[in-house]
């Protein structure tokens, strides 16, 4: 089968395009011809060596992705040939990857694609979808009526952590970092957004919610507590998910006067139930519109390595040269 992998840790260019033999599923595992696969930060990090992670080799890049179900295992018992499946966690833990034509998957991370929805949005939607399910029900446990800040929220986690936030009933303000991207969050239903370049956020944000706001999601890797716990109303709640070598001073007395509360977690140490659950209410609300997909390039497999570049550019150096997600079609 065709596939993009590393036999090391580099840059960008150092993936390779080729032939590798198709893998053979395990008991407890579905085989998936992908159809697409979405980039995702962390596949750069893991390409990279930043996050050092026991790797097989050749080591086939990606966590998401999208397909039909080729052939299963002796114990599997949610799928048979022929379902269409989405799915993410995959390239990590020493789990192979999935920027491949076939992908041998563990059942437990695969999950039905609803009738209305292309494969193409639901890989897309992977990772990102249950990590913003995880931060705002599973941490957060955002209400309706609560309002939510989402700092970024026209990348790719944050444009799902707005959609989300509006399909719990949360009034949702985000920042971006032009006024396309400001746009952006609009469409993606958020109810005010700012360009928290040209624009002083704290204004907008006390029109808004006047008491301050009941949840706060950090996209940014390197969060300012200062700002955000001023930005949080009484018993406020706090999500930092990014950023893993940020040291940010963090202001204890108005935090905890307030009774706020500070939630961290990485998607892919989330249990197989979790991520389920996760899967369930994103399967219902991709069903019924009220999560969509936000692709904003896409590449062919052989490309994979110009993909990448792009996500890097754009995660650490900030390029403002991607608004939503990369897809790649297989
Ligand atoms: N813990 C986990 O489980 C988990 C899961 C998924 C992702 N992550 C991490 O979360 C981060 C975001 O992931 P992603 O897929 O959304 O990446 P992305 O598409 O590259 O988005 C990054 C976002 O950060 C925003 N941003 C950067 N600097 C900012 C600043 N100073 N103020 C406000 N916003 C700022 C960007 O806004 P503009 O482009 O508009 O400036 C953009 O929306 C990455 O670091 C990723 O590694 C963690």
């Amino acid at each position: 089968m065709k596939a993009a992998y590393i036999t090391q840790p580099g840059a960008p260019e150092s993936i390779l395009f080729g032939e590798l033999e198709t893998p053979v599923p395990q008991s407890d595992q579905i085989l998936v011809k992908i159809n697409a696969v979405s980039v995702n930060p962390i596949d750069t990090y893991i390409r990279s060596g930043l996050i050092p992670m026991q790797l097989p080799n050749p080591f086939i890049v990606g966590c998401d992705f999208s397909g039909m179900v080729t052939s299963i295992g002796t114990q599997v018992t949610r799928f048979k040939i022929g379902d269409r499946v989405w799915g993410s966690n995959q390239g990590l833990l020493g789990r192979q990857g999935t920027f491949s034509e076939y992908a041998a998957v563990d059942e437990m991370f695969a999950y039905p694609i609803p009738e209305s929805v292309a494969d193409e949005d639901a890989a897309a939607l992977a990772l990102v979808g249950i990590t913003a399910h995880l931060g705002l029900v599973q941490e957060a446990r955002l209400q309706a009526g609560e309002t939510l800040m989402v700092n970024g929220g026209a990348g790719g986690v944050g444009s799902v952590v707005i959609q989300m936030g509006k399909a719990i009933g949360a009034r949702v303000i985000a920042t971006a970092g032009n006024d396309e991207r400001v746009e952006r969050c609009l469409q993606l239903g958020a109810d005010c957004a700012v360009n928290y370049r040209s624009n002083d956020v704290d204004p907008m944000l006390k029109e808004f919610a006047p008491e301050g706001v009941n949840v706060f999601w950090e996209t940014s890797r390197v969060p300012d507590f200062h700002a955000t716990i001023g930005r949080l109303a009484e018993r406020g709640r706090m999500i930092v998910m990014a950023g893993r070598d940020a040291t940010p001073e963090f202001p204890v007395g108005p935090f905890y006067v307030k009774g706020c509360r500070l939630h961290g977690f990485a998607m892919f140490k989330a249990s197989s139930e979790e991520q389920q659950e996760a899967a369930r209410d994103m399967n219902s609300w991709m069903s019924k519109g009220r999560l969509r997909s936000n692709i904003s390039q896409r590449f062919p497999l052989s490309e994979t390595a110009v993909a990448h570049r792009l996500q890097e550019d754009n995660t650490i150096k900030c390029a403002g040269t991607l608004a939503g997600k990369i897809v790649v079609t297989v």
